[in-house]
């Protein structure tokens, strides 16, 4: 089992690809203040979660790149001479890619392919680290998930996950690209967009509470997810990339303590000491793509890397309110 101290990360190299977005910004962060060299590669494309003021901390110690992860000539010159690879770029939102399929047929399958292309013909001894979602799973067939589950995806954001993960490891497999595949739960914390609700329903409600108004619990509120804050998450993408076991490997990156939509509600509003909610009818597009209870079993990750979740839900969105009462005006508008 691999531990991770202050030196693991000194002076080495990373790519993140969608570094200005919520998890990659504070996994850039994270690298910078170990002594990485972190090279980000983002579009910033409007409406999606980057976010100049993300990388602020810091802005003189970071290289950015507004390029595109799908522009084979950019991303065949940023992964040279690279460690690590960190990708997570990518169209996000499961209720658009509804709608719109090509997004996320472009970005996030067309996209991961560029990037390994280039790091076959490139850079071969990098290691590469995947994001991608619980919702390759679909619909659980039992509680705890884990990752022996069968993939049943509800949606093309979901199927472009589980895609991009297969292709990442026909690059493990076949050309020794060494790689690891996380499956990430519900992601919270500072950093992510507070512009809409589309994606990151925890930070969604923490803005409806900071904003004094009612938040919407759909249905009867009683469904169970696992919420994970943002730097336990930043914590298990470094420990897997630094743990031989790891590679060619899929893991779960959530919490064991499942909660409900009612109970994460009423959490917020007593950590923040403000808001309030309402029952509301599903939308829709919203009751087509819920897949019902959901929490992870963590208990692969925390064998063969050593990690599992420091921070509680309470820890968790003190720190989260209290990132956002400080920045509001970066987030807000
Ligand atoms: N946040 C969560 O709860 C969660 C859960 C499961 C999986 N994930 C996955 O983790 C990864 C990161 O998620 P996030 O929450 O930080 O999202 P985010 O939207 O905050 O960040 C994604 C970043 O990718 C950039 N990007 C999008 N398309 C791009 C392109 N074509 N070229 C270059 N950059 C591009 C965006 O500008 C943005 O900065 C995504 O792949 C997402 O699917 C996140």
């Amino acid at each position: 089992m691999v531990t991770l101290n202050p030196e693991t990360f000194a002076g080495k190299t990373a790519l993140i690809t969608g570094g200005m977005g919520f998890i990659g910004s504070n996994l850039a962060i994270r690298l910078a203040n170990l002594g990485a060299q972190v090279t980000i590669l983002d579009s910033m494309i409007p409406d999606y979660g980057g976010n100049e003021f993300n990388l602020y901390p810091v802005k003189d110690r970071v290289r950015v790149n507004y390029c595109d992860v799908r522009d084979e000539s950019a991303v065949s010159y940023l992964v040279r001479n690279q460690n690590f690879v960190f990708h997570l770029a990518g169209q996000v939102c499961h209720i658009m890619s509804l709608s719109n399929p090509f997004p996320d047929i472009e970005i996030n399958i067309t996209g991961t392919a560029v990037l390994m292309e280039a790091l076959r013909k490139h850079n071969q001894d990098a290691i590469v680290v995947y994001t991608g979602t619980r919702g390759q799973y679909g619909p659980s067939v039992s509680l705890p998930v884990n990752e022996e589950a069968p993939t049943n995806p509800k949606g093309i954001y979901e199927i472009s996950n589980l895609t991009a993960e297969k292709i990442i490891k026909v690059y493990n497999d076949v050309h020794g690209i060494r790689s690891t595949l996380l499956r990430l739960s519900n992601i919270y914390g500072p950093r992510s967009q507070m512009l809409h609700s589309r994606f990151g329903v925890c930070n969604w409600f923490v803005r409806v509470a900071m904003d004094n108004q009612k938040i919407q619990v759909f249905g009867d509120g009683s469904i169970l997810r696992d919420f994970l804050f943002v730097d336990d998450c930043v914590d298990a993408i470094l420990r897997t990339s630094i743990s031989p076991d790891a590679y060619g490997e899929i893991f779960n990156v959530g919490n064991d303590v499942p909660v409900s939509f009612l109970e994460l509600v009423k959490t917020i509003i007593s950590v923040a000491g403000q808001g309030s909610w309402e029952y509301a009818e599903f939308s829709p597009e919203r009751k087509a793509q819920e897949p019902g209870d959901f929490y992870s079993d963590i208990s692969k990750i925390s064998r063969v890397a050593g990690w599992r979740p420091k921070y509680d839900l309470e820890e968790g969105l003190a720190m989260t309110l209290e990132y956002y009462r400080q920045h509001r005006e970066h987030y807000w508008q």
